[in-house]
C-alpha cells in the first residue's frame, strides 16, 4: 500500500469541475445525439432524464462516498471496506480492466475528432465539397490504419501528459480551463443553431413527445447511455472521490455533476439538431451524425469551417477531459497498491491502451467487441453491483451524516430505496431482456 500522501483538488469547484469533464465526453456530444435520433428524439431524452434521476444520481452519489470514505482507488477502496477476501472485490477490479477496455477504443474515436479538426483547420470543409466526397473522408480515415494510428497516438500522448502531472496540476488544472472553453464553444454553436431555419423543427424533435416511439431498444439504450455518459459503473468517480477532502460532503457536488452533463448533452442535442434539420431530416446516420452529416452541413454554411473547427474543437476537449479520468482510475490504482511512482504507471499502462487501440484500428470488429463490452457488461453489472454494495453492505451510518443537516436530507430514503431495490432490479430486468432471456 502507498505511503505516498494522497493529493487532493484544492477546493469543492475543483472536484465538480474535474468530475464533469470526466463525465462530458463524447457520451454527451457523439453518442447522445445519435441515440436520440435513431431512438424518436423527445421520448428518449424523458426516458434517459428518468432513469439519470433514478440510477445516475444514486450511483454516482454511492461512488463518490466509497472513494471519499476509503481515499483509495476502486481495488483498495472495496478491499477497505469489506474485507480483502471478500467477493465484493470484484466491482473494483472490474472497474480497472473496464478503464483499459472504454480508453482503448476511445482513444480511437477521439483520434477521428483531432483528424476532423486538423481537415477543418485546412480548409477541408469549405463550400463546394459534395457529400459523397465527405463520406469519403470519414470512410477513408476509418479504413487507413497510419492515418488512425497517427491521431490516435497524438491523442494518448496528451492523455498521458496530463495524468502525468497529477490530481492538481494535470486533472484539475485541464479541467478548470477546459470545461468552461467547452460551454463557451457550446453557446456559440447554440446560438449559432437558433438563428437557423431549422430551429423549430430541432426544438420540436427533441421537446414533443411521442410515445408510439417507445421501444425496448429505446429503454436499454438509455440506461447504457446513462453509465457510459455520467462514467458509472466502473470507479471513476470513486477515484475522483477519493481526492476530496474527507470534510467536503459529497451529495450536492454530485447533483452538480448529474445536472452538467445532463444539461451539456441537451445543450449538444440543441445545437445538432438545429442544424442538422436545416438541411436535412435523415436521421439514420448513427454513428456517422457528427462525422459526416455534420461536416457535410458545415460545408453548406456561411462562415462554415470556423463552426467545423469550433464543433471539432469542442469534441477534443470534450474527450480529453474524459480520458484522462479513465487513465487515472488505471494509474490511481497502481500507485496506491503497488507503490508505482505515477510517472511509470502513466506511461506503462497509456501505452498498453495505446496497442490495445491500435487492434481496434486493425480489426473493426475488436473495436466493437471492446465498446460491447464496456457498454453492455462491464459498466451495468459494475452498477449492479456498487449499487448493491452501498445500499446493503455499506455502514448506513457513514451514509446518514452525508444527507444530514442540509435540505437535501429529506433524500436519504429515497437514496436508500434506489440503491438497494430500484437501481439493481431496473440493471438487472434490462440486462436480461437485451440479451434475450426475458
Ligand atoms: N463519460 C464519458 C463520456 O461521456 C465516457 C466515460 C465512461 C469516461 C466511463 C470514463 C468512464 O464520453
Amino acid at each position: 500500500m502507498s505511503q505516498v500522501q494522497r493529493s487532493h483538488w484544492t477546493s469543492r469547484i475543483g472536484f465538480v469541475l474535474a468530475s464533469a469533464g470526466g463525465a462530458v465526453g463524447l457520451g454527451n456530444i457523439w453518442r447522445f445525439p445519435y441515440m436520440t435520433g435513431e431512438n424518436g428524439g423527445s421520448i428518449f431524452i424523458l426516458i434517459y432524464l428518468g432513469c439519470v434521476i433514478l440510477l445516475g444520481l444514486p450511483v454516482m452519489i454511492a461512488e463518490v462516498l466509497i472513494g471519499k470514505t476509503t481515499q483509495l482507488n476502486p481495488v483498495g477502496a472495496f478491499r477497505q471496506l469489506a474485507g480483502s477476501k471478500s467477493p465484493w472485490q470484484v466491482p473494483g477490479y472490474m472497474g480497472i480492466l473496464t478503464a483499459f477496455t472504454i480508453l482503448s477504443f476511445y482513444s480511437v474515436v477521439a483520434g477521428w475528432c483531432i483528424a476532423f479538426l486538423y481537415k477543418a483547420v485546412t480548409g477541408v470543409f469549405s463550400s463546394g465539397i459534395s457529400f459523397e466526397e465527405i463520406n469519403n473522408i470519414f470512410k477513408k480515415l476509418t479504413s487507413s490504419p497510419i492515418e488512425q494510428g497517427i491521431f490516435h497516438s497524438i491523442f494518448m500522448f496528451f492523455t498521458v501528459l496530463i495524468v502525468y502531472a497529477g490530481v492538481k496540476k494535470g486533472l484539475q488544472r485541464w479541467s478548470e480551463i477546459l470545461m468552461p472553453l467547452l460551454i463557451l464553444i457550446i453557446i456559440i454553436l447554440i446560438g449559432y443553431g437558433l438563428t437557423l431555419s431549422g430551429a423549430k423543427d430541432g426544438m420540436r424533435f427533441l421537446l414533443e413527445p411521442q410515445p408510439n416511439k417507445l421501444t425496448h431498444k429505446s429503454i436499454m439504450d438509455a440506461v447504457g447511455q446513462c453509465f457510459f455518459s455520467l462514467s458509472l459503473g466502473m470507479g471513476a468517480m470513486l477515484t475522483y472521490g477519493s481526492y476530496m477532502d474527507r470534510k467536503d460532503k459529497v451529495v450536492s457536488p454530485c447533483l452538480w455533476v448529474v445536472f452538467m452533463d445532463s444539461a451539456i448533452a441537451l445543450l449538444a442535442g440543441i445545437a445538432v439538431f438545429t442544424i442538422v434539420f436545416t438541411y436535412t431530416t435523415d436521421l439514420s446516420q448513427g454513428p456517422g451524425l457528427v462525422f459526416v452529416v455534420l461536416p457535410n452541413i458545415f460545408s453548406k454554411m456561411p462562415l462554415g469551417t470556423l463552426f467545423a473547427i469550433l464543433f471539432f474543437t469542442l469534441l477534443f476537449f470534450a474527450a480529453i477531459t474524459s480520458a484522462i479520468s479513465l487513465l487515472e482510475v488505471i494509474t490511481a490504482y497502481f500507485i496506491d497498491q503497488y507503490d508505482m511512482p505515477r510517472s511509470h504507471a502513466t506511461i506503462i499502462f497509456g501505452t498498453i491502451c495505446l496497442i490495445i487501440g491500435v487492434g481496434c484500428i486493425f480489426s473493426g470488429e475488436f473495436f466493437d467487441f471492446l465498446d460491447k463490452l464496456s457498454t453492455h457488461y462491464l459498466l451495468p453489472i459494475g452498477g449492479f453491483m456498487i449499487s448493491l454494495f452501498a445500499g446493503w453492505k455499506l455502514d448506513q451510518n457513514i451514509v446518514k451524516s452525508e444527507f444530514q443537516g442540509s435540505w437535501y436530507g429529506i433524500f436519504y430514503y429515497p437514496w436508500l430505496i434506489c440503491v438497494r431495490v430500484i437501481c439493481p432490479t431496473l440493471i438487472l430486468l434490462v440486462f436480461l431482456r437485451a440479451h434475450g432471456v426475458i
